[in-house]
């Protein structure tokens, strides 16, 4: 970790509000105290083996007992060793045993306005023959399958219907380009591809087979696509590989057991951005991380049998898949889905969907809530949100405003605010409020979740005191933990376990406070953080260098009053190359057709140099403060050329 790391750690303002549980929430609530808290939490480490033993015999329903609870090869985990277990069948088939059977499961609304209710009994059937139409198109256990598909409950049948056959799905979020697409699946060497004809976005189609037939240009192993047909446009459909969804599974039984799979077989990977290189597949494995989901979805939403759950995520994010797929459905909870943007066709759209379907608990980002914050109070005062009992943010850290704003105009000053941190890699919440027992404090994280044991370190790994910022790190494993790195256990290894020893480096700064309550402060990587989407520094000058006028590019995160922090990019071009706004406007759509509409550049700022260590190094923490408008503060001795920073102030294009 270098200096300059180091100095992307600020601390944060002092916050002294404190609000307590509400006492009506926590009469009901599963946890009520924080001395209950205290006590679970601290067992929970004590004798971790008796608790995850506990939780994972009460929570999840197993084909054959595991052996061995965990088996640490640091940094290897192999949790419930020589157990068996099936992880759709968790979320699906157990409730049909119960009166859940005709319970709702999903409530979807699609950006237009139509809905559709499954039950538990409608998703089995369905998951069910959707799985045995993958079986019959050759897909076994083990192999992977790419979803790229709208937020539609044929996304949620996928997910688990590739679960049911054992085959690790990779979902791809729909904003990603054709590129993007691409690369993953080449990582991951799917032989299928499930995807849509397109999906609705602010009243467009999103043309998703258009962009699955260019990535399959350069995605050799695909063999077989599946389109499910939502927004009906023309599309091209090559015979032999391409197959309509409604063809497919109209012919298959409803009858697919699920396969018994180990503990540690693959349950999925999912893409996440780094701080260098390519985009890593995350591995996911079948028990741990069913058992973190959930957990962590009971305790944290503290979920009743009645509520109705909505969580605003993408599928195609982790989020999605904790908190939208495996944690609600695994506790029999009926969880909604919403198609669309938060926006269309008007900024009430999300309080619209909260009262049709009166929804209780609502989880959604950051960015979302101060982008209502700017459209007005006047959105949702037009609704009844009276339904709401508890609120959740997740992806970034939450500004007190936004929090005190969400907390009083959505919350109604009633419901508790859990503030949730965790990372695609730890799988499920691992800091949180408790909501029926933490007194949370805007913009606070509060305190870690039970079995979890995170520390605030110093580059030498030493415990930093009380209330100074440093490193965040996990000193134990936990059973959600990512296993690796799809095919790359050298950058598994580099990423995770080499900053600290034995410890799980996360890649963010924390501080702790006299109340052992954890303030995350951000990345300390080249990770940026835009809309509450994770993207590398690196994978943006990638796209910026691969184009034929660009010479050099470094990119950089600003704050950024909605987005968080948004893009900014210096660049400098190629002899004879002139700065002009069409080449900044051609650059810029040349990253969204590398990356995704997600890494559209805020700012494109040209110059003859960008400014370097005498090693060669951009300096990035000057670039930041330029791209803020900040004086640099620091030291600036390694300038190589002290004139590119006065040029760069300048703004010289
Ligand atoms: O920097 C932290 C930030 O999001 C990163 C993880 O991003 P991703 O893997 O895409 O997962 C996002 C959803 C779980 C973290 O390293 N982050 C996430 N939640 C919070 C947060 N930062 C502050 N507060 C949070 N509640």
């Amino acid at each position: 970790m270098s200096d300059e790391q180091q100095g992307g750690i600020t601390t944060v303002l002092k916050e002294d509000r404190s609000f307590p549980p509400p006492q009506e929430f926590q009469t009901r609530a599963s946890v009520k105290s924080m001395e209950e808290y205290e006590q679970l939490w601290q067992k929970s480490i004590d004798d971790s083996e008796t608790f995850w033993t506990e939780q994972a015999e009460t929570l999840l329903d197993w084909d054959q007992r595991w052996e061995t609870l965990l088996e640490w090869n640091a940094p290897f985990a192999k949790w419930f060793v020589g157990g068996k277990l099936n992880a759709c069948h968790n979320c699906v088939d157990r409730h049909l045993l119960t009166w859940r059977k005709n319970k709702a499961a999903i409530v979807w609304e699609g950006e237009p306005g139509d809905s559709r209710v499954l039950t538990f009994s409608d998703l089995h059937r369905e998951v069910c023959k959707f799985s045995n139409a993958l079986k019959s198109i050759g897909v076994t256990k083990g192999q992977r399958v790419t979803i790229y598909m709208p937020m539609i409950p044929e996304l949620a049948i996928a997910v688990l219907a590739c679960a049911r056959i054992g085959a690790p799905h990779s979902v791809v979020f729909g904003g990603f380009s054709s590129e993007a697409l691409a690369d993953r699946n080449n990582d991951a060497e799917a032989s299928v591809m499930i995807t849509a004809d397109g999906g609705w976005r602010r009243g467009k189609i999103i043309p998703l087979k258009d962009n699955v037939d260019e990535c399959l240009t350069k995605s050799p192993t695909v063999k077989n696509v599946i389109v499910y047909k939502r927004t009906g446009q023309e599309i091209s459909m090559e015979s032999g590989r391409d197959h309509w969804w409604h063809e497919l599974v109209e012919e298959q039984s409803a009858d697919c057991p699920a396969e018994p799979m180990d503990s540690e077989d693959p349950l999925f990977l999912l893409y996440t951005s780094g701080s260098t290189g390519k985009p890593k597949g995350i591995l996911h494995t079948t028990a741990g991380y069913l058992l973190g989901a959930t957990l962590t979805t009971r305790y944290i939403f503290d979920l009743k049998e009645e509520d109705t759950y909505w969580c605003t995520a993408d599928v195609g994010w982790i989020t999605g898949h904790s908190y939208i797929v495996y944690g609600p459905l695994s506790n029999g909870a009926t969880t909604v889905m919403y198609e669309g943007a938060p926006n269309w066709p008007d900024a009430g759209r999300f309080w619209d969907v909260i009262e049709k379907y009166r929804v209780n608990i609502l989880y959604t980002a950051p960015t979302a809530i101060r982008a209502f914050i700017k459209s007005g109070d006047q959105w949702p005062k037009k609704h009844d949100l009276t339904s709401l009992r508890l609120l959740g943010t997740v992806g970034e850290p939450i500004n007190p405003e936004a929090w005190m704003w969400y907390h009083e105009v959505i919350g109604g000053g009633r419901c508790p605010i859990v503030d949730t941190w965790w990372q695609t890699e730890t799988g499920s919440i691992m800091i949180s409020p408790l909501p029926g027992a933490t007194p949370t404090v805007p913009g606070c994280a509060t305190r870690p979740f039970f079995g979890i044991q995170p520390q605030i370190v110093d580059k030498e790994g030493k415990e930093v005191t009380q209330g100074r910022g440093g490193f965040l790190v996990m000193a134990k494993p936990w059973p959600s933990m990512l296993r690796n790195i799809w095919g790359d256990e050298e950058r598994f290894k580099q990423t995770y376990w080499s900053q600290v020893a034995g410890k799980y480096f996360t890649g963010d700064g924390a501080r702790r406070d006299e109340k052992g309550y954890f303030w995350i402060l951000g990345r300390v990587d080249d990770v940026i953080n835009v809309s509450g989407h994770r993207l590398s520094t690196m994978e943006v000058e990638s796209a910026l260098v691969s184009h034929d006028d660009v010479a050099e590019a470094a990119v950089v995160g600003r704050p950024h009053e909605v987005k968080g922090e948004a893009i900014t990019c210096f660049v400098t071009l190629e002899e004879g190359k002139q700065p002009s706004p069409e080449l900044k406007t051609e650059l810029s759509k040349h990253v969204v057709d590398q990356i995704g509409a997600l890494a559209r550049p805020e700012e494109i700022r040209f110059t003859d140099s960008l400014p370097k260590t005498r090693s060669g190094k951009i300096m990035r923490r000057l670039l930041r403060d330029v791209a803020a408008g900040r004086e640099s503060q620091g030291d600036t001795s390694t300038l190589e050329d002290f004139t590119v920073l006065a040029q760069l102030r300048d703004g010289d294009e």
